[in-house]
């Protein structure tokens, strides 16, 4: 898991790698620093010879040509040394931390990227598998949270273990004896962490359980609000969203409770153990076994290793919690797409717009019971009308769905142009195949820029051919900016109808063999429904359309109609036979005669 997730990061690698070598240096530094103290402190102020220094810096020193310095000369000789490696270390720090922010903003960003190019992919049964909710919360609070983590880890896993070793070895040079004290502090609360941060992994868990639900929450409420408000269910929506507040709330506090421990742990035990080292190391002072500027630095040496062990509970606290997040981004990153080219022949064209359904069962999910589709066995001829009627439910929109491969048949095949729809590539079949979604959408931009969707290099003559069959190119050339007016998100600026008019030239400007309409008239009135009907007819002879509608007026032109029931075919016929013969027909025909007379 975690090699497939560095992948990500391999653009930013030199920016992983740098951020480590100036901590390296940093923590030189930092550990040279208490010597130099003990020194101005014994030789400096005590008055003691360098020479007579047991420590290797003061070798070093001497080396340096400091032996003969001595009182103040000595004390601001080294403050001046002390300063500068403290400039150095400070500059160190900072390049690391930018190096560290580099690495890991961009491994966030090329993370986001490839969830988001997968998502792309995705078959529509992937995306019903993860709700939108929550793969939202994937891409940023979880995202969010590995980048934290992977920026945290780059300077910390170097630094914690560098540091710690390197300290332990200076307090161990100082004097033993006072090392072993910490020696028993520090495994006992070490082992602690680590039991902290694995209970608290199953709470973070839960907690991200909770933020999905928060999401897909919200995410629903913002874009039905207005049938929030036409219905006035502002407060039944405000009380749910309390719930999911109250209980993501819950939730962090219940998984927070337990790493905020860590904190006190530590102070109690860095505490207790400088004044356990105090009691001791004063009573070698006393008896002339230790010098003062070595406890001082000794002390320092204590608080780095302690430093250290909490910066290393720190990391294990976010390793945790991005553990978690990890596995959930992961699990979209391998999520297989269950519709893709594997099966495609590149060279494979759709020659036409015949489509034949062979024994074709169809279910939504492997573990649903029963199969959505039952049986379906029927040829459609290129360039056929084919209307489809049924009632609500019997799996009309299922049926078409196949066609482009929105979904695969659980059970035998779908063919277009005499070839099994799996062959051919998907950019070649959904090319060919053009599907007015029954529950469709414009995106924010101007009328052209959504049209040109169905063929990003169309003219505008070309563009104006297909929104006149679509009985569009009047309303849109009423509106003062024509058809560069822009929609709003969603397509919010048109009517219902007028959006469907402007989804079915969108879909005709594809120029496809077949053309899938899913409802798509439904509230267009009566007449332009007409129009737009012989438009295509007379238009696009060619082209093979298939036309699901509630309305009779709708499908009864078409050179057939499948009837639907429950799933299954009921019956195939043209208007007339079925008039004669299908009880399903006449019934929805006579109720829809009554309508009108009223
Ligand atoms: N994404 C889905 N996941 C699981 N089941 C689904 C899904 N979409 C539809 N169904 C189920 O499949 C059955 C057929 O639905 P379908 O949408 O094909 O009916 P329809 O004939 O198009 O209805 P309508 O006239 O209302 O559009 C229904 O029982 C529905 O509950
Ligand atoms: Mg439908």
């Amino acid at each position: 898991m975690i090699k497939n997730l560095l992948k990500y990061a391999g653009k930013y690698k030199w920016f992983a790698l740098l951020s480590p070598l100036a901590i390296v240096l940093e923590v030189l530094i930092e550990v040279t620093i208490p010597l130099l103290m003990s020194v101005i402190v014994d030789c400096g102020i005590s008055g003691q010879p360098i020479a007579e220094k047991d420590s290797f810096i003061a070798d070093m020193l001497i080396n340096l040509g400091f032996a003969d310095k001595t009182g103040t000369d000595l004390i601001i000789s080294l403050g001046v040394l002390m300063l500068g490696l403290a400039c150095i270390s400070l500059i160190c720090g900072a390049a690391a931390a930018f190096f560290a922010a580099k690495a890991g903003m961009g491994f966030g960003a090329e993370l986001r990227f490839g969830i988001f190019k997968k998502i792309q992919g995705f078959s529509f049964a992937n995306v019903d598998k993860f709700s939108t909710g929550s793969l939202i919360t994937r891409m940023t609070t979880d995202i969010n949270m590995i980048q934290n983590a992977f920026m945290m880890a780059i300077r910390m896993l170097v630094r914690s273990p560098l540091m710690f070793t390197m300290a332990i070895i200076m307090a161990f040079s100082i004097n033993k004896k006072l090392s072993l004290i910490f020696m028993c502090i520090a495994p006992v609360m070490f082992a602690l962490i680590l039991l902290i941060g694995a209970a608290a992994h199953k709470r973070f868990t839960k907690m991200f359980k909770k933020y999905d639900k928060f999401n897909t929450s919200i995410q629903e409420n913002l874009i039905a609000i207005r049938v929030v408000k036409a219905f006035v269910r502002a407060k039944h929506e405000k009380d749910k969203f309390k719930v999911s507040n109250d209980e993501l709330k819950d939730a962090s506090i219940f998984a927070e409770k337990l790493i905020i421990l860590n904190g006190p742990i530590m102070s109690v035990s860095i505490y207790s153990c400088i004044i356990l080292i105090l009691w001791v190391g004063s009573k070698l002072i006393l008896g002339g076994n230790m010098q003062l500027g070595d406890l001082m630095s000794f002390i320092t040496y204590i608080q780095q290793i302690f430093m250290s062990l909490m910066m290393v509970s720190m990391i294990f606290v976010m390793s945790v919690m991005a553990k978690t997040s990890m596995k959930r981004v992961s699990e979209v990153l391998e999520e297989k797409s269950d519709i893709n080219d594997d099966t495609a022949d590149g060279n494979l064209k759709v020659k036409d717009g015949s489509i034949e359904f062979k024994n074709v069962s169809f279910k939504y999910s492997k573990n649903a019971e029963n199969n959505v589709l039952k049986d379906i066995d029927f040829s459609i001829k290129s360039g056929e009308t084919i209307g489809i009627i049924g009632g609500t439910g019997s799996a009309k929109s299922s049926l078409v769905q196949l066609i482009p491969r929105l979904y695969d048949v659980t059970e035998g095949e779908v063919t277009v142009g005499g070839i099994n729809v799996k062959n051919y590539k998907l950019q070649e079949l959904r090319d060919n195949v053009s599907m007015v979604l029954q529950t469709n959408v414009l995106f924010s931009g101007t009328i052209e820029e959504n049209l040109r969707w169905g063929n990003e290099n169309a003219t505008l003559d070309e563009i104006r051919k297909a929104a006149k069959i679509a009985q569009a190119d009047e309303f849109v050339m009423s509106f003062p900016d024509g058809y560069k007016t822009d929609l709003g998100q969603g397509g919010v600026n048109v009517s219902g109808g007028q959006k469907q008019r402007l989804c079915i030239a969108r879909a005709i400007l594809k120029n496809p063999k077949v053309l899938i309409l899913d409802d798509s008239t439904s509230a267009v009135d009566t007449a332009t429904d007409g129009k737009i009907r012989e438009g295509m007819k007379n238009l696009l002879p060619e082209t093979t359309k298939i036309i699901i509608a509630q309305r009779i007026n709708s499908v009864q032109h078409a050179d057939r109609i499948i009837v639907l029931d429950d799933g299954k075919i009921d019956d195939i016929g043209t208007h007339d036979e079925l008039l004669s013969r299908n009880e399903i027909y006449k019934e929805v025909y006579v109720s829809q005669q009554e309508g009108k007379m009223e």
